[in-house]
């Protein structure tokens, strides 16, 4: 683990890092990033040590990439139930009902989801959201930079990034980055060794975790892609990571990541 006061981006650090051929899981995490990166050529921001900013660097061993979604879903089903285990409030009331943290969650509880392809959501809020770069060697990953940024303690968000809330807004008081950072720790280290092609079944069961804990899915929503706005439900996430939508007319429509926007 290595803990950075400033950097440009904890992705970049990583991939210049001499990591070469080292099986083990590097974690980097900074307090503040100068040039933080988000999905696309977007920015990611992030008050100074107010939230978690970091990234994971693994060396998979024996995952195909056809299959490398799976690196998104483990670490989206990682991310959802670190955070469902600090006991949200109801879904629809705000977030004034202060739970403590680390209670256990009751039923009654909200819920986080994950918004395909793999932000991190409250309600129609984005708590958390990943930049994944993966190296390919012939048909394996032969590494997989991993970055995160969860607004944890930030209550004011000055860029337009879409929808941003903290959890601590949610939850109504300030949440120990610590913590959060040991639970994800603890759930992504524990899906870890279902990124391997040996175990088809855990990776089928994994992805059908990730299509259980989607945003939206099944509902009729607007979405928006290159030929305007139309309305549809998700129907499916194909294995390779695509998104495929019922419209209203019955067609099918597949996408990759960045062709379709939601309308939130
Ligand atoms: C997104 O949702 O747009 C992806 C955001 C990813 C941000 C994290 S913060 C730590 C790591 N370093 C970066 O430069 N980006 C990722």
């Amino acid at each position: 683990m290595i803990a950075l006061d400033e950097v440009d981006s904890t992705n970049s650090f990583l991939r210049h890092l001499d990591t070469s051929g080292d099986q083990r899981l590097t974690l980097a995490t900074a307090e503040f990033q100068s040039a933080g990166r988000g999905a696309g050529t977007n920015r990611w921001e992030s008050a100074r040590g107010e939230n978690l900013l970091f990234s994971l660097h693994m060396m998979p061993g024996n995952l195909p990439v056809r299959r490398m979604f799976a690196i998104s879903e483990v670490t989206a089903l990682a991310l959802k139930e670190s955070f469902d285990s600090f006991s949200l409030p109801l879904q629809g009331r705000g977030g004034l009902s202060a739970a403590a943290p680390f209670t256990p969650p009751l039923e009654e509880e909200g819920e986080t989801t994950i918004k395909w392809p793999n932000d991190i959501y409250f309600e129609d809020s984005k708590v958390a959201g990943m930049l994944i770069e993966n190296d390919l060697q012939g048909a394996l990953v032969q590494r997989s930079i991993i970055g995160i940024g969860i607004n944890v303690n930030q209550r004011r968000f000055v860029s337009d990034a879409p929808n941003p809330r903290s959890l601590a807004d949610i939850v109504g008081h300030d949440v120990d980055r610590r913590l959060v950072l040991e639970r994800f720790m603890e759930r992504f280290m524990n899906y870890m060794p279902t990124l391997d092609a040996s175990k088809l079944d855990a990776l089928d069961a994994l992805h059908n975790r990730y299509k259980s804990c989607l945003y939206r899915f099944g509902e009729e929503h607007e979405f928006v892609d290159e030929m305007g706005v139309f309305c549809a439900r998700i129907i499916d996430v194909e294995q390779s990571g695509h998104l495929v939508l019922q419209d209203k007319a019955g067609s099918l429509r597949r996408y990759e990541f960045k062709e379709v926007k939601f309308r939130i």
